[in-house]
């Protein structure tokens, strides 16, 4: 005989075998299946205080649900596609085994308020891993930036030689970034982190429900104060989503550097074999395979975030169907995320750095340019006239096919009386570097500190 749906009895046919496939979840909700039967477990014990459910029945419950976590783990639950979604398996599961102690659970209760817990419990709890792995990606990208607080490197603008920086100036951007992730990943968690149980299918329930219990025993921060809203609002899941994408595109542009470092024709770095791949056809070739494909996942996470906001745009209150795609694309975001993020902390251990070649991309650019613009304000020239001064010995060295720092000084003279042969100093890239000596300045003293300021936040 056919199994009859929870919501069967309403019904004079049963559904094709189309629109069973077509409307079940199970095949990608059955991820949330854990954090299901937490949510069922504080239901059942908060009724259990309140007098609805008896203390016999939640003993079976609990026993019950310990069995089935035991089954789900060891992958031996069988999950059913006629059965729906991972909420329906599991009270089914949980009757067979208890009998009508496990039809007592849904009291008080409807799977719309169920759902929203359950993701809301789960999307905590990869928070929580994302939160710790930019912390881990962190780390590495401070190991690295400590190791080249003096390298000297040509900062661009326009991709055109600008002034020197330091490699480790240049790596800290970075790490500035991943803590603003980092703060709003924990921003969106406080968000997310509330209880929508009690909420019952929209409207709230007829039973003396304790929802402050509930999420207290869910270690949810509060409850959501309206059941409509508690049922169908996924503002949490864009949320985080566009957290998600920003950190991502914060990687994509990490990945474009390393990928243009790594070109031969830069040279700066290189990243090691176990990160690259090889060509079929060219013998020669070995590929940045690892940040091309975070350049283009970060493509897919902003795609998700475009889904999900398109999802919730039209949807009148409360709960509707719809809110069930809001899962594959978070889900893949989240394994997208956690995935980008491990490998990515390794990737930074793995990158070999060439200072003398980032040093002649420094000397090629004139990058020192505006340090002798800045030399000559000292000296007492307006600063239009000396970056005019500037333009013509830069055109001058540039016909000579020589630095800035290597006309000598009478030529350099010839420019501007007010030249010295103090001048020299602010013309190499390590006199132009010491100089930026300030909050934020790219001297290696200050990237230093700031290393040490954001170890000491780490560590906090
Ligand atoms: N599978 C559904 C979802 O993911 C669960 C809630 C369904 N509720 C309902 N009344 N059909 O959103």
């Amino acid at each position: 005989m056919q199994d009859q749906h929870a919501w069967s009895g309403r019904f004079s046919e049963p559904v094709s075998e189309l629109v069973k496939k077509y409307t079940a979840s199970v095949g990608f909700d059955y991820r949330l299946a854990e954090f299901d039967i937490e949510g069922s477990l504080a239901h059942a014990a908060m009724l259990g205080r309140a007098g609805v459910l008896s203390a016999d029945d939640l003993a079976a419950i609990r026993r019950g649900m310990a069995e089935i976590v035991e089954e789900i783990r060891a992958g031996r639950f069988e999950w059913r596609l006629d059965l729906e979604d991972v909420h329906m398996n599991i009270e089914r599961r949980l009757t067979d085994k208890i009998g009508d102690a496990g039809k007592r659970l849904h009291t008080g209760r409807s799977r719309n308020d169920q759902v929203a817990t359950d993701i809301r419990l789960w999307l905590r709890a990869q928070i929580d891993t994302i939160a710790g792995l930019i912390g881990e990606l962190k780390g590495s990208l401070l190991d690295l930036a400590e190791q080249h607080a003096d390298t000297v490197m040509p900062g661009f603008t326009h991709l055109q030689v600008a002034q020197p920086v330091t490699f480790g100036h240049h790596l800290l951007a970075y790490v500035e970034m991943l803590s603003r992730d980092a703060e709003r990943m924990a921003d969106c968690r406080r968000r997310v982190n509330r209880l929508p149980l009690g909420a019952a299918a929209l409207a709230g329930t007829t039973f003396p429900i304790d929802r402050h219990y509930t999420a207290e025993l869910l270690g949810f921060d509060g409850v959501c104060h309206n059941s409509l809203d508690a049922v169908s609002d996924r503002d949490f899941a864009i949320e985080f989503t566009a957290a998600a994408s920003l950190l991502m595109v914060h990687l994509s542009r990490l990945s474009e550097e390393l990928i243009l470092w790594m070109s031969p024709r830069v040279g700066f770095i290189d990243i090691a074999d176990r990160f690259c791949t090889g060509s079929s056809i060219m013998p020669q070739k070995k590929n940045p395979d690892v940040p091309e494909l975070v350049r283009g996942k970060s493509g897919r996470v902003v795609g998700h975030l475009v889904s999900l906001v398109t999802l919730m745009k039209a949807q009148p209150l409360a709960y509707n169907k719809d809110n069930q795609e809001d899962k594959e694309p978070l889900f893949d975001t989240v394994d997208t995320l956690i995935d980008t993020l491990r490998i990515y902390a390794d990737m930074m251990r793995g990158i070999t750095v060439k200072p003398e070649a980032m040093r002649a991309a420094v000397l090629q650019g004139f990058a020192t340019a505006t340090d002798l613009a800045d030399y000559l304000v000292k000296k007492g020239l307006p600063f239009r006239d000396s970056h005019e001064v500037v333009a013509l010995a830069v055109r001058h060295a540039e016909g000579q096919g020589v630095d800035l720092a290597e006309l000598p000084l009478a030529v350099l003279q010839g420019f501007s009386a007010l030249i010295g042969d103090d001048v020299y100093a602010v013309l190499s890239p390590e006199g132009s570097l010491a100089q930026r000596d300030h909050v934020g300045g790219t001297a290696p003293a200050r990237v230093r500190a700031e290393i040490g300021r954001h170890r000491a936040q780490q560590g906090a």
